[in-house]
């Protein structure tokens, strides 16, 4: 029997998308939907382009078989949020917010989203008495408490199979080729992709590294190789030992990560008194896109269902997570209160690229100082 002390039952699930798009996000959706109508028997509520759907009402009923198609399921293989996402400030609209939840007469929220998103969605479901449960998503990997996040493996899948492209032009021309990887300020991408597409140089913002390094490595390989041919992947947040970050501004005038790879270029050209060829690529938005992974398919399957069940045993202001090889779940708080997960220099896998004999910048350098740009 209910009594008057017994939160509302849930008979309605908000659905949402927040922050930089990713492979697998269409996957979490099909299973967040599937398990809550047919497992739960609960009507889930899919809310456009984050909270912005919210404060303008679009809003609308997600149903398993309408996915289905008939059994092509497309959601399995289309990039993207059916969604749509949302990663700028759509300033204080918090009381419209509210007013929308309350109209969509949704019980608790799923959200899907990176560390920015899910700090503010915790925030506002903190002060607005919202269910909230997170499903992590980002490319750059780097939401705490979560060994992955969904879209990390495909943008790695991405960033390696360019590395294998940018190798047989570099190889023929006798080149130095410099790749930019997407990550803000975490390196996870550039490190994972780096190794296994098997670069000479990795460049990531947790480890400054200084041109002499750069220039040493790439003379190195030279000798090794009998010709010059090196590949450098570098992300976008990556710095020197200054701490100054590449970026551009954006319509809005903030500063927006990018254009480190041509940098690095220029600098390697004139570092080799013009004794090397160096040529940029910058992979861009091509990270973001494309069908998931295998991995991360069966990644936003199971933090999918781990959510829906969640939400469903009342265990709110948390977070599904994959850590060690199975689910579990973290308070949202914690996640919030670390914030972004950066990589650790002194991690197995960068010690892996060092005895490959990887330059992944100098290992004494202290981390430069923590940045923030946009939301993921
Ligand atoms: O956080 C995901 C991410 O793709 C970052 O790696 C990148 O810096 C940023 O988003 C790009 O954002 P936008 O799509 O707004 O250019």
């Amino acid at each position: 029997m209910t009594s008057h002390a017994d939160p509302p039952p849930i008979r309605r699930l908000g659905l949402l998308t927040s922050g930089g798009d990713c492979p697998g996000l269409n996957v979490a959706i099909r299973a967040v939907v599937r398990r809550a109508t047919l497992g739960h028997g609960v009507e889930v509520i899919g809310i456009e382009d984050a909270v912005a759907g919210l404060v303008e009402r679009r809003t609308y009923p997600l149903s398993s078989t309408t996915f289905d198609l008939g059994g092509f399921e497309p959601m399995l293989s289309t990039g993207g949020s059916i969604l749509g996402s949302l990663n700028r400030d759509i300033g204080d609209v918090e009381e419209e917010m509210d007013a929308g939840y309350r109209a969509a007469g949704i019980d608790a929220l799923i959200a899907i989203g990176g560390d920015g998103s899910l700090g503010i969605l915790h925030e506002h479901a903190r002060r607005r008495g919202w269910r909230l449960v997170g499903i992590p998503k980002t490319i750059d990997n780097d939401v705490a408490f979560t060994d992955r996040s969904i879209g990390f493996d495909s943008a790695v899948n991405t960033v390696v199979h360019a590395m294998g492209q940018l190798r047989t032009t570099g190889v023929s021309h006798d080149r130095v080729m410099v790749l930019e990887t997407m990550g803000r300020h975490a390196g996870h991408l550039a490190l994972h992709a780096g190794i296994a597409g098997g670069a000479d140089v990795i460049l990531v913002p947790e480890i400054p590294y200084t041109l002499d390094g750069l220039l040493e490595t790439i003379e190195r390989t030279r000798e090794a190789r009998g010709h010059l041919f090196a590949l450098v992947v570098v992300a976008e947040g990556a710095a020197d030992s200054s701490g100054q970050l590449v970026t551009a501004s954006d319509r809005d005038g903030r500063a927006r990560l990018g254009g480190i790879g041509a940098l690095l270029a220029e600098q390697i050209e004139a570092g080799a008194g013009g004794r090397i060829e160096a040529r940029a690529t910058v992979l861009g938005h091509l990270q973001r896109g494309g069908p998931p992974s295998p991995l991360d398919a069966l990644l936003a399957t199971a933090l999918g269902v781990h959510a829906v069940d969640l939400a469903m045993a009342g265990r709110f202001d948390t977070m599904a997570a994959w850590r060690g090889g199975r689910l579990e779940t973290v308070p949202l708080l914690d996640v919030v209160r670390v914030g972004s997960n950066p990589v650790d220099p002194a991690s197995q896998l960068v010690e892996t690229a060092r005895a490959m004999g990887i330059y992944l910048g100098d290992p004494d350098a202290v981390l430069a100082s923590t940045r923030t740009t946009g939301t993921t």
